[in-house]
């Protein structure tokens, strides 16, 4: 018997180290192993840590990175991709350098690798972070059987002017609702050991304020005060912090006159002495080199100096570290110990990733880690929940599937790679199901659904409009898709106006013109300006760009397979020149009114949006009652509970996603209208009531004074819950001194 149990205990533990994560040292162990190899290096193979060069687009590694990575003067490439050919390069570094320092490699896997999710903006609009996670767990999945390590995700930007493309990117304007889904989207890439098989080490970018970019012009300057910063943008990067993200990268901006990879404030003050974050951080793209054209260096050499000296760890592509880092050091203008720290956080996270121990990719895992059905059903749940129903007058939709015939008018409907968005990771064209295709797989067999593209994305011809303007004559309802190509969102991707670009809008009021039931259907990835259709069209309905199974998910809530649940995560202006324009904005002395010309509002506009941040409808209708308090007032410091009642009044079942919002109308410093710090999906039958409760902690009242010292002032504080940011049940709290 005591044999028996010998034999099991040792199968026991082979099976454990079998499958525990490559990563299982301790992190003393990990220190002392990072050490002991820094000892061993030259001041070239330090440097080489630092160098992060760029694959060819195809995912190809260059030749002289052979050579490189032969001599161990690479750290890490971006683009390299396929378990084949990193472990080619891998192999390189790790059998024939002196040292064997593994390499990382990098990649854009912002919405999803081949398997491509909604645009993050989108998935914002779900207000689901756990969605967020799922869908980044997928994208790691498929991304780390593809023989990558690291992704430069999540982009954690607040984003306040639509004019800005690269709003497609993060999670829209508020630093809660960002929170929210910047932690997700960490533990859904890295999981609670990113060392472990389908992980990858996120990257907490921009950092910082790159969204608040003047003119929504890309790259250009940012000003703002510290107390904006700590109270706006930063709030995503430190839950980023919080949920144990690996790296992070500097931004393009510039930061009150210092370019965020220059900026020691943001990079050593606050991300490493207040926040002890331990990863490293990566440049952008030549952000190190751009800093002459800020004007903060005369040269690389200096460039490098700064860069490195101000906190900036690897330089993305641009070499100057490499380059002009031996003299800097004979210079003493860089000294040894901040390129061995530089080069200490670097190995730590290969170390954490288990490079070490497993430097390759089991490439026999790729082929079917990729597109799995499971995969292609995440992607089609998110995003049907990620689309915001804007309008559904006298119940357009969802469309009877009675209907029998169905007209889809519009450019973006066949249309394969808009769908995607931008940084569309690996994803290919031929694996889209277009919005066309999706419509017609739903359809009841004896719907005939037709086809007109009316007119082009750009361009002023309006030769197809007739076709369309008969098709949908002759249909019982007409869908119109519009919107903006994947290439007008994301990186470089500024817009001076927000409408429809070429003749969409047209397109839209010939087809409403005919006067058959008409939907409009937005692809977009940032907030448009559609007044008119605003004004005119009886059923309105935000799609975003949502990926592969884009066709799939907008027919299930066309159909009303799926109930929209969406809700706004940016404010949806009615012009441009009301940007930039967001729900949590000061009152200002002369607050908005109608009636009185000296307040703070247009001549020419309401000063309100088109559509309010948090704003989405249902198929069913909801009631938000009975607001109360656990009580009247607490101490500073003290939580407090609110909770309400939500029903559904229709007669379908659906989700409602219930917000809360905060204000401190009096205090040191002004304080913002309303402010979002809590929010529930709940899902109801109909007739069904439920009552949410929500916790308000220090965190939620407290605010970065004058003297830059976060704190919870006394006196009398708002709450206010409800279904979007401006209709609210509302209710008063005092804090008091403890
Ligand atoms: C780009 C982007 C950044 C991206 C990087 C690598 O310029 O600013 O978001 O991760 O370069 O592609």
């Amino acid at each position: 018997m005591k044999r028996l149990s010998a034999v099991f205990l040792i199968a026991v533990c082979v099976l454990l180290a079998a499958i525990a994560p490559a990563h299982s040292q301790r992190p003393r162990d990990v220190e002392q192993q990072i050490n002991a190899l820094l000892a061993k290096m030259t001041l070239a193979e330090k440097l080489g840590q630092l160098q992060q060069l760029d694959g060819e687009a195809g995912g190809n590694y260059r030749p002289e990175h052979v050579d490189l990575a032969r001599k161990g003067l690479l750290g890490s490439t971006l683009n390299v991709r396929g378990a084949a050919k990193t472990n080619e390069l891998q192999r390189i570094a790790v059998t024939e350098s002196r040292l064997k320092i593994p390499l990382i490699f990098g990649f854009d896997v912002i919405h999803g690798y081949r398997t491509i999710f909604p645009i993050p903006l989108a998935e914002a609009a779900s207000w689901d972070p756990s969605m967020a996670e799922r869908t980044a767990a997928v994208a790691a999945q498929e991304a780390n059987n593809a023989g990558l390590h690291w992704t430069f995700a999540p982009m954690l930007d607040i984003a306040r002017d639509p004019r800005w493309g690269r709003i497609t990117e993060g999670a829209g304007e508020d630093p809660f609702l960002g929170a929210a889904f910047a932690a997700a989207r960490v533990r859904g890439f890295q999981g609670s050991d990113y060392s472990a098989p389908d992980k990858l080490v996120a990257c907490a970018k921009h950092w910082v304020a790159y969204g608040d970019a003047e003119g929504g012009r890309d790259y250009n300057t940012t000003d703002l005060s510290e107390n904006v910063l700590r109270q706006i943008y930063f709030p995503p990067f430190k839950a980023a912090v919080d949920a144990g993200v690996g790296t992070f990268m500097s931004s393009f901006n510039s930061i009150n006159g210092v370019p965020a990879s220059a900026n020691r404030f943001t990079l050593t003050k606050v991300l490493r002495e207040e926040w002890k974050f331990d990863g490293f951080v990566v440049s952008d793209y030549t952000s190190v080199k751009e800093l002459i054209n800020h004007g903060i260096a005369a040269n690389e050499a200096e460039a490098a100096a700064k860069a490195l000296n101000a906190g900036v760890d690897m330089e993305m592509v641009s070499r100057s570290y490499n380059q002009y880092g031996p003299r800097l050091v004979e210079q003493r203008q860089l000294s040894l110990a901040t390129i061995d720290e530089a080069v200490r956080r670097i190995l730590r996270i290969k170390y954490r990733l288990g490079l070490f121990e497993k430097p390759y990719a089991d490439e026999t895992r790729e082929p079917g880690s990729l597109l799995r059905p499971e995969s292609l059903r995440l992607a089609r749940e998110a995003a049907a929940h990620s689309m915001v129903l804007l309008k559904n007058e006298r119940n357009v939709l969802p469309l009877d599937k009675s209907v029998k015939s169905i007209a889809v008018i519009g450019p973006l409907a066949d249309d394969r790679r808009s769908v995607l968005g931008p940084w569309a990771g690996d994803g290919r064209d031929e694996n889209t199901v277009t919005i066309l295709a999706g419509i017609k797989a739903a359809a009841p067999a004896q719907t005939k659904v037709s086809y007109a593209k009316g007119c082009d994305i750009k361009g002023d011809s309006d030769a197809g409009f007739g076709e369309a303007v008969a098709l949908a004559k002759e249909s019982d309802v007409a869908l119109v898709f519009v919107g903006e190509s994947d290439d007008m969102g994301g990186e470089a991707a500024s817009r001076s106006s927000l409408d429809l670009p070429g003749r969409q809008m047209d397109l839209a009021k010939a087809i409403q013109a005919t006067g058959k039931p008409t939907v409009v259907v937005l692809i977009n990835s940032r907030p448009l300006t559609f007044g008119w259709i605003a004004d005119n069209v009886p059923a309105i309905l935000v799609a975003w760009m949502g990926g592969s199974q884009a066709g799939n998910a907008i027919a299930d809530v066309l159909f009303g397979d799926v109930n929209p649940s969406g809700k706004l995560p940016v404010t949806f202006p009615r012009t441009v020149g009301q940007v930039p324009i967001y729900y949590n904005h000061l009152n200002t002395g002369r607050p908005p009114e109608a009636q009185n010309k000296y307040s703070s509002k247009y001549i020419d506009v309401p000063w309100t949006p088109q559509f309010p941040f948090g704003y989405g409808l249902s198929y069913t209708t909801f009631k938000v009652s009975n607001l109360q308090l656990s009580v009247p007032r607490i101490r500073v410091g003290d939580k407090l509970t609110v909770t309400v009642e939500v029903e559904n009044t229709g007669k379908r079942a659906g989700d409602e996603v219930v917000q809360l919002y905060v204000r401190d109308p009096v205090a040191s410093m002004s304080r913002p209208v309303k402010e979002l710090k809590g929010f529930q999906r709940v899902a109801l039958q109909p007739g069904e009531k439920k009552r949410v409760e929500f916790t308000l902690t220090r965190d939620a009242l407290a605010f970065w004074n004058r003297e830059m010292r976060f704190v919870v002032e006394p006196g009398e504080f708002d709450v206010m819950v409800g279904s979007n940011s401006q209709d609210v049940l509302e209710a008063k709290f005092a804090v008091v001194e403890r």
